[in-house]
C-alpha cells in the first residue's frame, strides 16, 4: 500500500509548493483548457490532444500538421471541441506557449495530448520502440518474480478452516488476540486493506499504459501476462487482510465495505501519462512504500501480541518486496537503454510527487464530523503517528531508489537529462531539510487532535 504526503506533509504549503510543485502554471493552464479539474471526466478533448484514441504512439512526422490543427481547433475562450473561423486564429491564444505549458515534463519531445485535464499519451514512438524491445529481458530477468500457483500461500492458509472441528474455537482465539489491538493501529490496518482491496482499479491503471497495455485481456505478451498475474498474486492481499479483520469483530465490516466501493467507483490520479516509463517508477516507488508499510504493521501486531497478524503482514510484504524487485529491474534497464528518458521521468514523477491509490478514500460520513477534513487526510495522520508511515520513510524511498539505479553515475547527454539528474540527486536532502523544520514547528504547535473513524465504530483517537 503506498503513499504520499501531500495533505498532512509536514511543512508548510508554500514550501512544498515551491520545491515540488515547480510548475504550477502549467496546472493552471491544463485547468483552464478543460474547464474543469483533474479526473472529474472521460471525456477526451480532441481539440488539444490531436491524436487518436490509445495509440500514443506517433512519431513526429505528422507533429506539424497535428499542430496546425490544434491552431484551428482551439477556442479563444479556453472552451474546446469547436472549430473557429480561420480569420480569428491570429487572435487567439499563443499556441506556441500554451503548447509548452501542456506538454510533458518527463517527454518534452512528445506531442501534447489532455485527457480530463492531464497531460496524458506521452511515450513517443522512439521510446514504444525500446519498451517493445525488451520483451526477451521481462521474459528472461523479470518474470521469475511472479511465483507460480502452487508455490503461493493463499488466504486460506493464515485463517480458521470452516471445515474444521476447530473452526470456533480458532476463531475465539482469534477474537481474543485482537482485543489487545488499539484503535489507531486497526484504522491503520483497515486503511491498508481498503487499498488492498481497491484493486481492479490498480489493473485498469496498467492497462492504461502504452506499449505495455492488455489489449485483449488475455494477451500471449509478456506484458500482459505480467499484469495479470501480478494482479492475481496482489489479490490475496486484500482477501486475507479483509477476512481477518472480519473475524476479529473489532471494525465496522459495513463502513469498510461503503468505503471500498467509493473508492473503487472512484479511481486514483497517479499522473503517470499512460507512459511506461513514468508508470514504472510509479510502481517501483510503490512496491517498497507498501513493503515498509506492512511490514510496520506487522512489527506492531507483534508488539501488540497477535503474532498470527505479525506473520500475515510479514507474508504480505515479502509479496511486495518481489514486485518491487521486478519494477525496479525494469526501471534500470530503461535506465540503461534510454538514460535520459528515464532521468527525466524519475524527476517528473518527483516533482508531482508519488500519490497513494487510496487517494480518494470515502466512507460517507468521515467529512461531515470532527474537523471536516478528508477520510485520507485523517488516516495519514494516524499513519504518521503510529509510524507505519512517514515522511521519512518517503524520503528514505527516494533516496533508496537513487542509491539502487546509482543515478549519481548514470551518463545523460542532454541538458534536461543532466538537469533531471541534479534535481533528483539533490532531493533527499533538501526534503530532509524541510521535514526537520517542519517537524520543529510542529513540536511548538503539537496539540493532539481527537479523530473518528467510522471503521472502529467512532471510537476517539488522538494524533
Ligand atoms: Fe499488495
Ligand atoms: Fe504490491
Amino acid at each position: 500500500m503506498p503513499f504520499r504526503f501531500f495533505i498532512s506533509w509536514p511543512w508548510t504549503e508554500g514550501e512544498t509548493e515551491a520545491l515540488l510543485r515547480p510548475t504550477p502554471m502549467k496546472v493552471q493552464a491544463m485547468r483552464s483548457l478543460s474547464g474543469k479539474p483533474a479526473c472529474t471526466s472521460s471525456r477526451r478533448f480532441s481539440s488539444v490532444s490531436c491524436r487518436a484514441t490509445g495509440s500514443g504512439s506517433e512519431g513526429a512526422s505528422s507533429y506539424s500538421s497535428r499542430r496546425e490543427s490544434m491552431k484551428a481547433s482551439i477556442n479563444p475562450s479556453g472552451a474546446r471541441s469547436r472549430l473557429v473561423a480561420p480569420n480569428a486564429i491570429e487572435a487567439r491564444p499563443d499556441v506556441e506557449a500554451l503548447e509548452k505549458l501542456v506538454r510533458s515534463e518527463a517527454a518534452p519531445d512528445a506531442s501534447p495530448v489532455l485527457i480530463c485535464g492531464q497531460v496524458s499519451h506521452s511515450l513517443t514512438k522512439e521510446r514504444e520502440e525500446i519498451i517493445h524491445s525488451m520483451e526477451d529481458f521481462m521474459e528472461e530477468k523479470v518474470y521469475k518474480y511472479l511465483k507460480p500457483v502452487e508455490k503461493c500461500w493463499q488466504a486460506q492458509d493464515f485463517l480458521p478452516d470452516p471445515a474444521s472441528e476447530d473452526f470456533i474455537p480458532e476463531i475465539q482465539a482469534l477474537r481474543e488476540r485482537t482485543l489487545a489491538l488499539p484503535d489507531d493501529y486497526l484504522v491503520v490496518l483497515v486503511g491498508d486493506m481498503v487499498t488492498e482491496e481497491a484493486l481492479p482499479t490498480y489493473m485498469s491503471m496498467l492497462n492504461t499504459i502504452d506499449g505495455t497495455r492488455d489489449e485483449t485481456g488475455s494477451d500471449d505478451t509478456v506484458w500482459g501476462k505480467w499484469t495479470r498475474e501480478w494482479t492475481a498474486e496482489e489479490n490475496r492481499h486484500g482477501d486475507l487482510l479483509n477476512k481477518y479483520l472480519y473475524l476479529s469483530g473489532r471494525v465496522d465490516m459495513r463502513q469498510i465495505e461503503v468505503t471500498i466501493q467509493n473508492l473503487i467507483g472512484s479511481g486514483m490520479c497517479p499522473k503517470t501519462e499512460n507512459n511506461p516509463y513514468l508508470g514504472f517508477m510509479y510502481t517501483s516507488f510503490q512496491e517498497r512504500a507498501t513493503k515498509v508499510s506492512h511490514g510496520n504493521t506487522g512489527r506492531s501486531a507483534a508488539k501488540h501480541g497477535d503474532q498470527a497478524l505479525a506473520n500475515i503482514c510479514a507474508q504480505i510484504a515479502s509479496d511486495e518486496a518481489r514486485h518491487e524487485k521486478a519494477y525496479q529491474l525494469i526501471c534500470e534497464e530503461l535506465f540503461r537503454l534510454d538514460p535520459d528518458g528515464m532521468m527525466m521521468a524519475f524527476a517528473d514523477m518527483m516533482k508531482k510527487q508519488i500519490v497513494m491509490p487510496a487517494h480518494m478514500m470515502d466512507d460517507g460520513v468521515h467529512t461531515s464530523r470532527g474537523s471536516g477534513a478528508a477520510l485520507f487526510e485523517d488516516f495519514e495522520k494516524v499513519a504518521y503517528a503510529t509510524e507505519t508511515y512517514t515522511t521519512a520513510d518517503y524520503i528514505d524511498i527516494i533516496d533508496y531508489l537513487i542509491k539502487r539505479w546509482d543515478v549519481e553515475s548514470i551518463k545523460c547527454s542532454s541538458a534536461d537529462g543532466q538537469k533531471s539528474q541534479d534535481y533528483v540527486c539533490k532531493l533527499p536532502n533538501r526534503l530532509r531539510r524541510l521535514a526537520e523544520r517542519a517537524e520543529k514547528r510542529m513540536k511548538k504547535t503539537a496539540n493532539k487532535q481527537e479523530v473518528k473513524f467510522s471503521w472502529v465504530y467512532d471510537r476517539p483517537i488522538f494524533v
